[in-house]
């Protein structure tokens, strides 16, 4: 017997859904039946490829190529997503930017950049998106952290980590003030997830890490989206303002 989708009927908002993580989010969504709307900063070929997938599962979908640290560009992706497709349910803050400059050498501008499209995108977009759902009194919002967000790591420069503690802040200041109106604000916090980003690390560094994770191996980006779906779906409505982390075992130690 086929398993009925759980994402039915819902509209689902998903940044950083080129490649990687945010990637198999928007296919694990489509494959439930939501209708898509998916966001990247500016590789326009690898988003058209995703939508071409998503479409693939009959999943209606409009993707949408800007900076979400531009407040601009925020807005017209809420204008659009609307016109497209009513209210959103579902937003996933998924877009993300990493630095790996040591703290001594790291620039004013790598500090701000990291900052302004992990923090401020994802608050940008929780300020478009969230007075509808308050309004319909449904809603679920999943911010992409990481578990830099609650241990330091050599690996990445200090901006990161802010960034992502900051985001964990915020969506549990927004799961407590919306929580009266039925709305669900969670974070993920993938530990290293076999994507572009950690592929930008030295061999020997994602040895390091390989070796790191208890489980011995990084984890793939559709063990993420499988966990953004518990969180999206109605598996998930009396869990808020809490952090599902993603990491074969690494806060452990
Ligand atoms: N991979 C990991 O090990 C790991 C671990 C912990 C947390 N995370 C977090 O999980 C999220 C996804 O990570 P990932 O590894 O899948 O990343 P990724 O492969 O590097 O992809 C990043 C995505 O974000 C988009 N993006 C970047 N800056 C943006 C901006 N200013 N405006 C709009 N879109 C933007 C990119 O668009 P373009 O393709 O157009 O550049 C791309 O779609 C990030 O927030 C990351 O911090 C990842």
């Amino acid at each position: 017997m086929m398993s009925e989708a759980k994402l039915s009927g819902q509209v689902a908002v998903i940044t950083g859904a080129s490649r990687g993580i945010g990637r198999d989010v928007a296919l694990t969504f489509a494959r439930e039946g939501a209708s898509l709307v998916l966001v990247c900063l500016r590789d326009q070929k690898a988003l058209t490829a995703v939508q071409q997938e998503v479409e693939a599962y009959g999943a209606r979908v409009i993707a949408l190529i800007g900076d979400v640290s531009e407040v601009v560009f925020c807005e017209s992706v809420y204008s659009a997503s609307k016109e497209a497709f009513g209210v959103a349910d579902i937003l996933v803050n998924c877009a993300g930017t990493i630095t790996r400059a040591p703290f001594e050498e790291m620039s004013l501008e790598d500090w701000h950049r990291v900052i302004d499209v992990n923090l401020h995108g994802a608050f940008y977009m929780c300020r478009q998106f969230i007075p509808d759902m308050r309004a319909q009194k449904h809603g679920k919002v999943i911010n992409m952290t990481s578990q830099m967000a609650h241990m330091p790591h050599p690996s990445a420069s200090p901006s990161y980590e802010v960034s992502k503690a900051g985001l964990t802040a915020l969506t549990r200041h927004l799961a407590y003030q919306y929580a009266p109106y039925n709305i669900c604000v969670n974070a993920i916090a993938p530990g290293s997830i076999d994507t572009d980003m950690p592929k930008s690390m030295t061999e020997t560094a994602r040895e390091r890490l390989r070796n790191g994770v208890p489980m011995k191996r990084l984890g793939e980006p559709e063990e993420v989206g499988e966990c953004a779906l518990f969180l999206a779906s109605d598996m998930s409505n009396y869990v808020t303002g809490t952090t599902l982390h993603v990491n074969g075992g690494s806060l452990m130690k």
